[in-house]
């Protein structure tokens, strides 16, 4: 295995949320009104498995070996391109966040921004997922010998071993947040 698989493997599992928030959104066109729940979900699922864990790896372990290395000016092109494609998707699911809490607090002309931003999110993830699999993984693995290659795996695997920890901290931190008791006599 090469370091695509891992990042291929996560490509699949991104590709299903986005099927699932292209029927959502089909969904909430038609029927004129948002299920925040769904969003809610949608939105943890990109921060914390498609952005901090995936892109996470993306560009802290692989584009940050690739900066070390001469690349050719096209390869160099295509990996500015594509953080600055992560950069876009956060931007967006932050959006997509904000419009929903105004939706909940009972803005409901909210509708028609939520889907261009769940529309936004379905155009985006599939042609960045293409670039990444069709020209930048192939080309960014030609500056990588074997044993670098085998590295970068083992380096995936620690990053990775930490996104649990990361998760449920923030999960303590948002039920501290939400908590209707006073947390503070808990040591909290
Ligand atoms: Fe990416
Ligand atoms: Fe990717």
């Amino acid at each position: 295995m090469n370091p695509s698989g891992p990042l291929r493997k996560e490509h699949r599992l991104i590709e299903k949320l986005l099927t699932l928030i292209y029927h959502e959104t089909l969904l909430m066109k038609k029927q004129k009104r948002v299920n925040p729940v769904f969003i809610d979900t949608a939105v943890d699922f990109i921060k914390i498995y498609a952005d901090r864990t995936h892109h996470g790896k993306e560009e802290q372990i692989l584009f940050e070996t690739l900066k070390e290395r001469k690349l050719k000016e096209e390869d160099r092109l295509m990996m500015e391109e594509l953080i600055k494609d992560h950069v876009t998707a956060r931007q967006i699911t932050e959006q997509l966040f904000e419009y929903k809490n105004k939706y909940v607090l009972g803005d409901h002309d909210y509708l028609q921004r939520i889907v261009e931003k769940m529309d936004e999110l379905g155009s985006i993830y599939p042609a960045h997922i293409w670039k990444e699999e069709n020209s930048f993984f192939p080309a960014a693995l030609t500056y990588l010998n074997e044993s670098e290659q085998q590295d970068m795996i083992g380096q995936f695997w620690d990053f990775d071993k930490n996104m649990i920890h990361i998760k449920y901290t923030q999960v303590i931190t948002r039920l501290k947040e939400t908590s209707q008791a006073d947390t503070g006599e808990y040591g909290y």
